[in-house]
């Protein structure tokens, strides 16, 4: 039977969308990453190891699982070998699951150094991946894709291009040195390429060809959206439900029938500069980051903490015609007394409670709470939903009324088997009870 699941982040990423992404592909043929590249860090805790992904879709951990890297995707090969040597490692044989799309661009290592200069003037928090500058070489037609790897002669045409402006750049503009080698480049991108060039293929057209049960994996949240977030503190791609034609390559139509689900934390949380309203800076703030473990999956940076804002989190069910919510970490507010939910944002002297575009308007919101009382018991690994403490229970109505959009799942701790179900997954746009 022809299905598809969409994932996405519903906050500023790290929502838990790695977990989910495992425990879900269980039932799926095909996973597909389509939009950021080694920016993403999705967490999957399964069989006592630890595994945290980049690059490849979470779910080829299960072996039946065909992986897919969309022509949205930014490949930075270095991060993909070591991926790939990773699993190895673990006795997880890719080689004859991992489809990469030949349209897909690269990250190179000068796009590395050019995510660091702009970082150090005035910069907004990236990861330091060179996502930034490889989707401006790709916007600007400067950048090289997958396809170009197999003719030789133009990709050291490119390279040695790109690395001439690059280089310019740094020392005539920014007066930095730069001393990164074209031939070194091509080189190291040429071994890497030999060793996975039979996975390079057009991949839209296998995607629209083969169908069956296939799962898009979103990275970062709907708030890090390039058009549709906290601008410009956002990535660089289109990480709301918006980036999945652009970024596989098919019809708007192809997605009609899919089930598009988000994923949110039972708090909020940020990595990087932007607008977040309900942060908290002091105590409160510590207790989430350190009872969540918030630091980077993938810069180790620890991660700033407040509510769960559910003015973001209803203009990302709107913005997405979520189906359906997966509540993550309700694990972690189990200590609580008292937990706040925003459900309005104070900007100059009026109440709002939209999410607003301008970027100073976001700044000065101060955020208007309502709340609820905490549940005081442990909700670690629980799988049946009769276990829920009431006030757990009344949390998840809550963001189901706000939001109207209804909580299919919780997930109630990191491993990938501490979760429960409260309702089917959604084929079509279900009702809140
Ligand atoms: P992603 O980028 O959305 O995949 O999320 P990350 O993997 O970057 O960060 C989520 C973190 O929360 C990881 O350390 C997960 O192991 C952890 N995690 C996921 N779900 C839960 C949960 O329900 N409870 C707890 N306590 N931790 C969780
Ligand atoms: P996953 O998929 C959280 C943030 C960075 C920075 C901004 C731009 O794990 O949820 P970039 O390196 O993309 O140019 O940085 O976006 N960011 C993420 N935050 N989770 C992510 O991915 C992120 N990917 C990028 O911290 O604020
Ligand atoms: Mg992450």
């Amino acid at each position: 039977m022809d299905r598809k699941v969409v994932i996405l982040g519903a906050q500023w990423g790290d929502e838990g969308k790695g977990k989910i992404v495992d425990l879900l592909s269980e039932n799926f043929d095909t996973v597909v990453r389509y939009q950021g590249g080694s920016n993403a860090g999705h967490t999957v805790i399964a069989g006592g190891e630890k595994l945290i992904l980049h690059l490849l879709p979470t779910g080829i951990l299960h072996p039946h699982v065909k992986g897919v890297i969309a022509q949205g995707m930014v490949v930075d090969l270095e991060v993909l070998e070591k991926e790939i040597n990773t699993l190895n490692s673990r006795g997880i044989d890719i080689s004859e699951r991992l489809l990469i799309s030949d349209r897909a661009h690269l990250v190179l290592p000068y796009h590395k150094v050019l995510d660091r200069l702009f970082e150090s003037k005035g910069g907004i928090g990236t990861t330091l991946r060179g996502i930034g500058p490889a989707y401006m070489f790709k916007v600007g037609r400067k950048g090289i894709r997958l396809s170009d790897l197999a003719d030789e002669k133009r990709l050291t045409e490119l390279i040695e291009e790109n690395v001439a402006f690059v280089k310019d750049l740094c020392e005539k503009v920014f007066c930095q040195k730069f001393d990164l080698s074209p031939q070194r480049i091509g080189e190291g991108i040429t071994r890497i390429y030999e060793r996975i060039k039979d996975n390079i293929t057009d991949a839209s057209r296998i995607l629209l060809k083969d169908r069956g049960k296939t799962l898009f994996e979103g990275a970062q949240g709907t708030m890090l959206d390039v058009d549709m977030g906290t601008y410009p503190f956002v990535t660089s791609s289109n990480s709301s439900s918006l980036g999945l034609s652009n970024g596989t390559g098919l019809s708007p139509k192809f997605f009609s029938d899919a089930s598009i689900i988000g994923v949110a934390k039972a708090y909020t949380t940020r990595v990087g500069s932007g607008p977040f309203p309900t942060e908290l800076e002091g105590e409160e703030g510590e207790r989430l980051r350190e009872m969540g473990g918030e630091y980077g999956s993938t810069t180790g940076r620890p991660r700033r903490c407040g509510w769960l804002d559910l003015i973001s989190l209803k203009f990302a069910s709107d913005l997405n015609h979520f189906d359906g919510l997966i509540i993550t970490k309700l694990d972690v507010l189990d200590s609580f007394d008292e937990i706040k939910v925003c459900v309005g944002y104070e900007i100059e002297g009026q109440r709002v409670e939209h999410f607003p575009s301008s970027l100073s308007l976001m700044e000065s919101a101060r955020p208007i709470y309502e709340t609820l009382k905490g549940w005081k018991s442990s909700t670690k690994g629980i799988s049946d939903p009769s276990h829920l403490p009431a006030e757990a229970k009344e949390y998840i109505r809550f963001i189901e009324e706000f939001t109207g959009v209804p909580v299919i799942m919780l997930s109630t701790g990191p491993k990938r088997e501490e979760y429960l179900w409260l309702r089917e997954m959604p084929l079509t746009k279900a009702t809140c009870l």
